[in-house]
């Protein structure tokens, strides 16, 4: 039998030089780390080929932020909070309480397991499933508010409770806390510059808490501004109180987070439910990207800003978030130590 002479990267003649390989292997080294929170960041940015189709001349990107190991953006910003207050002495001998729509609690859990830190969360009853059910697995206690107050009642139990028993509580508050912008200040802008080697020139992306817009569009600007130029950042909410974009607010009817500054934003888009929901069924199916309903709304926004400029006949380089994975929004088999066959 005949050795192949075949280079793993293709028939011969056209692979790598052995310069390419080496870079290549060097890149693709498996990480080895010390602990989880290791893993937070650093996450990929990806070309949204297909859609980008329907503004020519402008290039549309997306950061994978369901790639960090808790599952979504808010690992980011959990992880700054807490080492900020660890950093401070806040969380000695104190259990952590917030509340939350889901990501943030999933990301304190899972920091607080790796790092020995209680966790409790305040949450509206009608989160989904398993959003509960996977926060309580890391041993967190659930503490659930009333489910026709929505996310603002959360947060004025979650207060309540640390009122009434302030010593035994160290309560980020993410709405406030001004660790959770900077988790994108210092993390998410500077990793989008340098993956688009400079060239963004449209950061968008929806409001929970605004800490992703507010520390990354801040970042932005300054970076670009330093080089002479602006980059535009773009907020997007909800077009309705009632609406089905899970992990978004909808400013005018809500309570308005104190981390947020309307001044760092350039414009805001109003996001119907409907095409929030449409484009994250066309990213799983165009770009096999199974991602949640603020993640759609998120590309919907950089497609509407594409095409913004596609008609004006300039080019762009039009960045947003991919917030979380779709299997987020599932309903799963209740997790059993035994199973009967
Ligand atoms: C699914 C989802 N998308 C978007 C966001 C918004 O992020 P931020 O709180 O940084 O505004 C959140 C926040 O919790 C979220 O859970």
């Amino acid at each position: 039998m005949r050795a192949s002479t075949h280079s793993i990267f293709g028939p011969p003649g056209s692979g790598p030089s052995a310069a390419e390989q080496l870079a290549r292997s060097q890149m693709i080294r498996p990480k080895r780390v010390d602990r989880i929170t290791d893993l937070i960041g650093n996450t990929p940015l990806i070309r949204l080929h297909q859609i980008e189709q329907d503004c020519p001349g402008v290039e549309l990107w997306a950061k994978c932020e369901f790639a960090n190991p808790g599952g979504s953006v808010k690992d980011r910003p959990a992880l700054r909070m807490i080492q900020d207050a660890l950093a401070r002495g806040e969380l000695q001998g104190r259990r952590l309480i917030d509340s939350t729509s889901g990501n943030t609690g999933i990301a304190y859990s899972m920091v607080g397991a790796a790092l020995g830190i209680p966790v409790t969360l305040v949450m509206p009853e009608n989160v989904s499933a398993p959003r509960k059910q996977v926060t309580a697995a890391y041993g967190t206690e659930l503490i659930f508010s009333d489910p026709m107050e929505g996310s603002d009642g959360a947060i004025m139990l979650a207060r309540e409770l640390v009122e009434r028993e302030p010593d035994r509580w160290f309560y980020p508050n993410q709405y406030a806390n001004q660790s959770n912008p900077l988790a994108h200040y210092h993390g998410t802008a500077v990793e989008l510059w340098q993956q688009t080697q400079g060239r963004v020139t449209h950061f968008v992306t929806g409001i929970g808490t605004s800490g992703t817009i507010m520390g990354t569009s801040r970042r932005l600007h300054e970076l670009g501004r330093a080089r002479g130029r602006d980059v535009r950042c773009v907020a997007m909410q909800p077009d309705d109180a009632m609406h089905g974009l899970e992990g978004l607010k909808h400013l005018p009817s809500s309570l308005v987070p104190d981390i947020y500054d309307a001044s760092v934003l350039d414009d805001t888009i109003w996001m119907s439910t409907e095409a929030g929901w449409d484009m994250s069924e066309r990213l799983a199916t165009q770009e096999g990207l199974f991602v949640g309903h603020s993640s759609g709304g998120n590309v919907a926004s950089a497609l509407q800003i594409g095409k913004q400029l596609a008609e004006r006949g300039e080019p762009g380089v039009v960045v947003t978030v991919l917030c979380d994975r779709g299997d987020r929004y599932f309903v799963p088999l209740k997790w059993e130590k035994h199973y009967a066959w």
